[in-house]
């Protein structure tokens, strides 16, 4: 027997084929960016997670000199829209790069531990995540559930 995995991601071309509140979040993304402390891997990262509420959260990486306590920007925001509204559920969630030695052009996939964050944020309101990633320039891609990202992810479930 065998079981198959399929994610679907919706891909535009740029920016403004992407409907009003997606462009606002995006652009709250890149705004991020210029919010970043990356200076030992200079690699910056945004995001902005947009909540029931209205509101708009964002987040950019956050790093220290002892390496693994740096703090990805997906998960800035994530806890920092937590801290403030943590009865709103988030409902998207946009992220985009800017790599001062070369320009990225392809979307950036968030990194495993940040996959299984935002998992646990749609396990926590019952609401999926839609996901929205651009490199510094190029297309965008959209996917429905942060769960397409991690299809077999960990769960409050288990324990
Ligand atoms: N980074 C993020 O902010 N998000 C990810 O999903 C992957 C990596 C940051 C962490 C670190 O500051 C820099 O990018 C290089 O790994």
């Amino acid at each position: 027997m065998k079981k198959e995995i399929k994610a679907e991601i919706t891909v535009y071309e740029t920016t403004h084929e992407l409907p009003g509140a997606e462009q606002k979040l995006l652009a709250a993304a890149k705004n991020a960016l210029g919010k970043s402390y990356s200076k030992y891997s200079n690699f910056q990262v945004g995001a902005a997670v947009l909540l029931e509420n209205g509101h708009i959260i964002n987040g950019a990486n956050q790093e220290n000199a002892a390496y693994p306590l740096c703090l990805c920007a997906e998960r800035v925001a994530l806890a920092a829209a937590s801290s403030q509204y943590p009865e709103s559920p988030v409902t998207a969630i946009a992220v985009t790069v800017r790599n001062p030695k070369h320009k990225i052009d392809t979307p950036a996939a968030p990194c495993g531990a940040c996959r299984q964050v935002m998992s646990e944020t749609e396990d926590r309101y019952n609401r999926k995540m839609k996901v929205l990633l651009q490199g510094e320039e190029g297309e965008i891609y959209e996917l429905a559930s942060a769960k397409d990202l991690l299809p077999l992810y960990f769960t409050g479930d288990y324990l």
